[in-house]
């Protein structure tokens, strides 16, 4: 059974002619290269999925080198939806002798990774050719616990993480004090790192209050307080047995996946798929209200043990042309601003749906608008299910991104916007905050920035300049040809990029996987 025909995104039955000319279309597009890169340009959830699970068919090894269970992809599996979140997207065309790697800078849930395998065993789907890293970082109980503590109203700065362990785990890393997956085959190793990572992470969790860690360590993702204990807060033995466990069910999956892939490098065709994006990456995003890991191409390559110069193509994921944020942060193209970010912070979908049944997108009412684009795009967390905050292109913000993530962009969800009258891009912004220094640059009212800082006290004080443009009517989610798209939309992916010096080399259409255009 061809696996990756069960994807939600891959019902379309393409015929051979169709699908070898797609093939021949990337591989054209591609040429010699043999390693290449997927990354976000944004703040994440821009169909990275997709476009990894179209490349996916040309290349060999799929490998995952950032984040871990804070991301989500949707997979249909025997007329089955189910939200993954650690397994690599090329996870389906593992019985065609792919091999899907999970880097040394995973932040790896054990526990999330063994569900995740036996929803796949369940459907019959099989991971033979699987591998992690030894050295991906070990996500423990503590972590989640302490992640999800401080996101309840304790005086800590709440930037909506995930609730996933991400930040915790890798500030153990940093702090060396942290825990890697091969100590999961080594009992004493284990809990001698254990008691040593406990001794830190028990003081943190006594300063918070108790009812609430009660409570935190009774969820699910805590295996329902198992781990809880009402005098030490954390049942030691209890984590042992369960994690040791967990070591011998992964043991055969687990290696030395730098060494093989650097060795694969030139050899055979590698894909490397980023997590979350290059805004939310906490050393080039807009810090604090960022991930723990770095969602550039620099922290990916990093990830799976690679160098910068291995990769001979970088792809950054552009939505286009609306934008999305989830959690806390800056935003400057938001759709009305606060308000939308205020209303995603206290509504779910349910909500939504219920108040705007018909939310129309050319409604002069911006916060409408933006419900209108979250519903249109299907902007709802994958994780979380939070919806999520919604705003025009911000090309600044772009600048900034391609600046790291390198010229080629492939743009996703453009179909979304089909029927919308008129689309605005921020080229621009005007600085309206107080008297701000900037190294030895001074920013005053009414500055114009074309690159964005992002520093949230500039950001946050940033006006979006606009450039309008009319929109099309046409559905274009069977077009496969770029010529054949309508002229206004070509004339705004112009626009782009000449603003950014970029250039378009993929176009999504819709969520199949042949609704893509390829242009070489
Ligand atoms: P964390 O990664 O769970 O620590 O969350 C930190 C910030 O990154 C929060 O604002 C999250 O909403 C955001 N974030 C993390 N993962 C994703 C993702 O996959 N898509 C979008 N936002 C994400």
């Amino acid at each position: 059974m061809r696996l990756q025909q069960q994807k939600s995104h891959q019902t379309t039955d393409l015929g051979d002619k169709s699908k070898m000319t797609l093939e021949k279309q990337i591989s054209e597009l591609l040429g010699n290269a043999k390693t290449i890169a997927v990354v976000c340009n944004q703040w994440g959830d821009t169909g990275k999925g997709k476009l990894v699970d179209f490349l996916a068919g040309w290349a060999d090894i799929i490998a995952r080198g950032t984040g871990g269970a804070n991301a989500g992809h949707t997979i249909v599996v025997n007329g089955k939806k189910h939200v993954f979140h650690l397994v690599p997207s090329g996870i389906t065309y593992d019985p065609q002798g792919k091999i899907n790697i999970l880097g040394q800078g995973v932040a790896f849930d054990p526990i999330t990774m063994k569900q995740e395998l036996e929803t796949l065993t369940q459907e019959r789907l099989s991971f033979d050719n699987l591998m992690i890293s030894r050295n991906a970082k070990l996500v423990l109980p503590q972590h989640i616990a302490l992640d999800r503590l401080e996101n309840t109203p304790d005086g800590q700065t709440k930037i909506g993480s995930t609730g996933r362990g991400i930040g915790p785990v890798y500030e153990d890393h940093v702090g060396r004090r942290g825990l890697v997956v091969n100590d999961l085959l080594n009992p004493r190793v284990f809990e001698k790192k254990l008691e040593a990572n406990l001794q830190h992470n028990l003081a943190l969790l006594r300063d918070k209050n108790p009812d609430a860690i009660k409570k935190v360590l009774e969820q699910k993702a805590l295996l329902s307080g198992r781990f809880y204990d009402s005098k030490n807060i954390l049942n030691i033995r209890e984590i042992i047995s369960a994690y040791l466990k967990l070591g011998q069910f992964f043991r055969t999956m687990i290696s030395d996946t730098e060494d093989f892939l650097a060795t694969s490098v030139s050899k055979r065709k590698i894909l490397l798929e980023g997590a979350q994006g290059f805004l939310l990456s906490y050393e080039h995003g807009t810090h604090p209200f960022v991930t723990s890991s770095d969602c550039s191409i620099q922290g990916l390559v990093k990830g799976v043990g690679l160098s910068e110069k291995d990769v001979e193509r970088i792809f950054g994921i552009v939505k286009a042309f609306y934008m999305t944020r989830v959690g806390e942060g800056p935003f400057p193209t938001e759709f009305s601003g606060t308000k939308s970010a205020e209303w995603c912070r206290t509504h779910t979908r349910q909500d939504e749906l219920q108040k705007y049944p018909n939310p129309d997108i050319n409604i002069t009412d911006e916060f409408e608008q933006g419900i209108a684009a979250r519903v249109l795009g299907g902007e709802y967390g994958a994780t979380t299910g939070r919806p999520r905050r919604t705003g025009w292109l911000d090309l600044p913000l772009l600048r900034s991104a391609t600046r790291t993530n390198g010229p080629e962009l492939i743009l996703t969800k453009v179909d979304v916007l089909s029927g919308c009258e008129r689309i605005k891009v921020c080229v621009a912004y005007k600085y309206t905050g107080m008297y701000y220094q900037l190294g030895n640059e001074t920013l005053k009212t009414g500055t114009e920035l074309t690159i964005a800082n992002t520093d949230p006290n500039v950001l946050s004080h940033c006006i979006p300049i606009y450039r309008e443009f009319p929109g099309w009517q046409k559905n274009i989610s069977d077009i496969r040809e770029y010529s054949r798209l309508p002229q206004n939309l070509q004339t705004i992916i112009r626009f782009i990029e000449e603003e950014t010096d970029t250039k378009v080399r993929i176009i999504s259409v819709g969520p199949e996987r042949d609704q893509t255009i390829i242009r070489n």
